[in-house]
């Protein structure tokens, strides 16, 4: 095997950004701490106490104070736009971008292909492909990392974040939860496994399991959505069908795209933002209902509006 490796291993379309911008920190740094350890050892020796030298009060040094002033802020500018222009290509996710539903909790992760694949502690990805995560927790704050590909992102209870990255080298990764989350934080690991897209697909079909959006319209009638949600004389709440990525006008006059976040709002505290035309008749399900369950239903409501909703 390889000596001492000082990086992980590259294998998303970002990781070489990333670690250009990690060099050039390091650099800085490393030139920094150099110089400023050899100028003590210079100065100490120069100006050492000798028979007969004083010391001489200097009060002022212009050109110096501007030097030592000016570069700084040069060098941070250069690093503020380096990172944030970075940050943000980061955060664009591609249109094209494959979704996997992620939801941690106390002491795993589980994720959801919206062929109907779930999986624990391992994410199975193809290679060449952008992959969009949306991740939720179900108690505390978890981080989502995979250092081979150089993401890592907080998960929040009570919202949803995205991430995204393309594998771009089959192969096995690493997958941590990198916030301190309880006691067993540390088992709360896993693996990246990046695929040749052929050989993925086979994965993916493999198993036949319930798709998300089959289970999210089982839970539409268990938990009686369908009552109110129906067409016809029962119709008391907007309809869902089309919604999805559409703007939804509200009561008072302002909009509301119509995504997962507002989805999962609308369920967990329905009068945050009614639409307009519509009375707050709808309960709370907070409690009574998991993030994997909300994800079955914003996937059986996707698939609703089968254009946009894709
Ligand atoms: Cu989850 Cu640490």
């Amino acid at each position: 095997m390889m000596g001492f490796p000082l990086f992980p291993e590259v294998a998303s379309t970002i990781a070489k950004s990333v670690d250009r911008l990690y060099f050039f920190l390091i650099g800085i740094t490393v030139f920094f701490s150099v110089l400023i350890f050899v100028s003590i050892l210079y100065f100490a020796v120069k100006y050492r106490r000798k028979p007969g030298r004083t010391a001489e009060q200097v009060s002022e040094g212009l050109g110096l104070e501007i030097a030592w002033t000016v570069v700084p802020f040069l060098i941070t500018i250069v690093i503020f736009t380096w990172g944030s222009s970075l940050y943000i290509a980061n955060s664009r996710v591609p249109d094209q971008a494959m979704d996997i539903y992620v939801v941690g909790r106390q002491w795993m992760w589980k994720i959801q292909h919206p062929s109907g694949r779930r999986e624990i502690n391992e994410l199975h990805v193809p290679v060449g492909q952008a992959v969009k995560l949306t991740l939720a927790s179900q108690d505390v704050i978890h981080s989502f990392f995979i250092p081979a590909f150089r993401v890592k992102q907080d998960v929040v209870p009570g919202r949803y974040v995205t991430m995204w990255f393309q594998p771009t080298r089959a192969g096995e990764y690493h997958l941590f939860c990198a916030e301190y989350c309880g006691t067993s934080h540390s088992a709360m690991i896993g693996r990246v496994v990046a695929m040749e897209p052929e050989d993925f697909q086979k994965w993916l079909g493999g198993v036949t399991e319930e798709t998300p959006a089959l289970a999210g319209e089982r839970l539409f009638s268990d938990f009686n959505c369908v009552n109110c949600h129906a067409t016809g004389a029962r119709q008391r709440c907007p309809q869902l069908g089309g919604l999805y990525g559409t703007d939804v006008q509200l009561e008072g006059g302002a909009h509301v795209k119509f995504d997962e976040a507002y989805v999962r709002e609308s369920i967990i505290n329905p009068n945050a933002k009614i639409v307009k035309g519509y009375p707050p008749v709808m309960p709370t399900y907070r409690g009574q209902i998991s993030e994997e369950q909300i994800l079955d239903l914003i996937a059986y409501i996707r698939s609703l509006t089968p254009e946009k909703g894709q």
